[in-house]
């Protein structure tokens, strides 16, 4: 079968864990040149060793220099931008009293303005390509509230906005898109359930809670990415898409 990313190039952030390892795999087979982003360098080099046109930029997406940077190396390596696949996340547990002001900064900064950072970078390079086009993965905390998360329930649902004001400037040379995953089994939600008392039946709930009575794995939530980000979504932008195994219907 032919593959639906051939030769395309793209960047993925978060890509050393969860969602956006999973997407990288799942993007790698389908033929396309992978510019990584994550924090960790091991687990950067790790990934890319295994997959077959890849490369790894360790650093921190809050930092908008590191954004110019991971744009310029994929143009420099692959001469081209066709996807951008935005994974990098945090929590900044802690309400809103009790939660740092450099924490709550910290948070908007990885979860929100590097958004605006990669695609300010990126943008330029992606109007010169056919069927670009930008995945933010958002949550569906952008929707429906959990205690201890002020920073991240707000960054999600500002991210959405954001992925809507993009849509409707850069379409239809660029179509941008979001996804708001519910409970999934990455690290990520492990580190959230530490806010509860009993982590793994915070987690075993939070799979318990949705209409399919399990977590998300990684992998389905990179067939969606897949397919919003390949020809087969070619009339769909300025969309958030759910999902969530019907979580947001419980
Ligand atoms: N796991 C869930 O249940 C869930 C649900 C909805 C949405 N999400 C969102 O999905 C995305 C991926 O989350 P995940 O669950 O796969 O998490 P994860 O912790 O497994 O992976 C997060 C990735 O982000 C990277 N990252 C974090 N901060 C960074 C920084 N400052 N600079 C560079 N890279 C940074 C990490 O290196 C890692 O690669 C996040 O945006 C998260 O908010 C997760």
């Amino acid at each position: 079968m032919a593959q639906k990313l051939r030769d395309k190039v793209c960047i993925i952030t978060g890509a050393t864990s969860g969602m956006g390892k999973a997407i990288a795999e799942s993007f790698n087979e389908e033929g396309a040149k992978l510019m990584l982003s994550g924090r960790n360098e091991e687990k950067g080099n790790a990934l890319t060793e295994k997959l077959e046109n890849a490369i790894f930029m360790a650093g921190d997406v809050s930092d908008p220099s590191y954004n110019e940077k991971l744009v310029n190396k994929a143009i420099e390596n692959f001469g081209r931008l066709d996807i951008v696949s935005i994974n990098a996340g945090i929590l900044g547990l802690g309400n809103v009293v009790d939660l740092p002001i450099a924490e709550w900064q910290k948070t908007l900064n990885t979860n929100l303005s590097s958004i605006f950072y990669v695609s300010k970078y990126a943008i330029p390079h992606l109007e010169q390509a056919e069927g670009a086009t930008i995945l933010i993965n958002a949550s569906i905390a952008a929707y429906k509230s959990f205690p201890n998360h002020p920073a991240y329930c707000a960054s999600k649902a500002a991210s959405i906005a954001l992925m809507k004001q993009m849509a409707v400037e850069y379409g239809p040379k660029i179509r941008i898109n979001a996804i708001c995953p519910g409970p999934v089994d990455t690290p990520l939600l492990w580190d959230s359930a530490k806010a509860f008392k009993n982590p793994e039946r915070a987690v075993e709930n939070a799979g318990k809670a949705t209409l399919m009575k399990r977590l998300g794995t990684p992998q389905e939530i990179a067939k969606l990415a897949l397919f919003l980000v390949s020809k087969d979504a070619s009339w769909i932008t300025g969309t958030a898409m759910t999902i969530d195994g019907g979580i947001l219907n419980v």
